[in-house]
């Protein structure tokens, strides 16, 4: 082994970072971001993930984008629910009108979008039902729909976040066909069956109102499948495949890192947002080293991409000394 193992290169936080394998960059960071139709900017019982409506969307960006923020997600809180989620394909919907502000005051600004329809559904499921089961036709040519409209609006990389099999086939095909060629698609491949996301569901109001989503998101337990769900969609035309929740799966992001040369995105979802921001508090141990411990440990694990609740605030931690 041509490594010593010594603690020389350890002895300052200059040498330390000469030394670093693996770094956190700003221009990695993808925020996500809450647009609801009207009313007043909300903030969430976490502090962050602030639902903002449609009329202040340039304004809450605007700080953002000086920050160093490149890539949003969006997520649309339509006023209007319905068995079929069709709000979520409107030409006029939420996040079709938040895509045109958005890139109209910031064109610089990569716009990503999620594609389902949990929002959007008057029941919460990523599907439309067919008695308590998800019509996979349906959802199929809903998905698509929704993603043509986003591209449509301007939206550069659209992500399917329904687990419908063959969601990225389907809407790579609706996209071509429209003449969205260019419009990349990152898919939620390895969406695991979590109890993270439920800060999440408060703010978009999503939860499904029976059942849960164990027949469609991925057992916890399994690992190989993960391999297989990213293999298929890149087969499918997917060009980032994603992970998510983050920390739970890290040995899913290394096998991933190994297997395949497309970039992997990962998602800190927002219950790992809310631990840390629990912990850091009771704990009384600053948030900024609890955030870069987390984002840090994800990257080495080899996210090319991080979707992150404190991307603004990390991208001030990274300006500032770790000595
Ligand atoms: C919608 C969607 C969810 C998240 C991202 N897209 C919720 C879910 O699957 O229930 C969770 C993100 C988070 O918790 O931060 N399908
Ligand atoms: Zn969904």
């Amino acid at each position: 082994m041509d490594a010593r193992i010594t603690s020389r290169l350890r002895k300052s936080y200059v040498l330390r970072d000469l030394a670093c394998e693996s770094d956190l960059n700003p221009s990695k960071f993808i925020m996500p971001v809450f647009v609801k139709e009207s009313g007043e900017i909300e903030r969430s019982r976490w502090g962050g993930m602030e639902k903002v409506p449609l009329k202040a969307l340039v304004s809450y960006l605007e700080p953002l984008a000086d920050a160093g923020i490149r890539s949003v997600l969006m997520f649309g809180l339509p006023c209007s629910k319905d068995p079929s989620g069709s709000s979520a394909y409107a030409a006029e919907g939420v996040v079709q009108q938040a895509i045109r502000a958005a890139k109209g005051s910031f064109p610089e600004i990569a716009v990503l979008t999620d594609v389902c329809l949990c929002q959007y559904t008057d029941h919460g499921h990523c599907g439309i039902l067919e008695g308590e089961s998800i019509s996979r036709e349906k959802t199929l040519s809903a998905l698509s729909k929704i993603a043509v409209s986003h591209a449509e609006a301007g939206a550069d990389v659209v992500a399917p976040s329904a687990m419908a099999d063959g969601q990225v086939a389907s809407i790579r095909a609706a996209l071509d066909a429209s003449g969205y060629d260019s419009v990349a698609i990152m898919s939620y491949s390895a969406k695991y069956c979590s109890s993270l996301y439920a800060p999440f569901r408060d703010v978009a109001s999503s939860a499904p109102s029976f059942g849960d989503r164990s027949a469609y998101q991925m057992d916890i337990r399994n690992r190989r499948e993960a391999i297989a769900e990213a293999l298929e969609d890149i087969r499918e035309g997917a060009d980032i495949v994603m992970v998510k929740p983050a920390i739970t799966n890290l040995d899913v992001i290394r096998d991933l890192r190994k297997r395949l040369l497309c970039p992997i995105a990962a998602y800190q979802v927002s219950g790992e947002y809310a631990m840390i921001k629990v912990y850091s508090d009771a704990a009384g141990v600053s948030e900024a080293r609890v955030v870069l411990e987390m984002l840090r440990s994800i990257r080495r694990a080899g996210a090319d991409m991080i979707i992150t609740y404190f991307a603004p605030q990390t991208i001030a931690y990274l300006r500032e000394v770790w000595d």
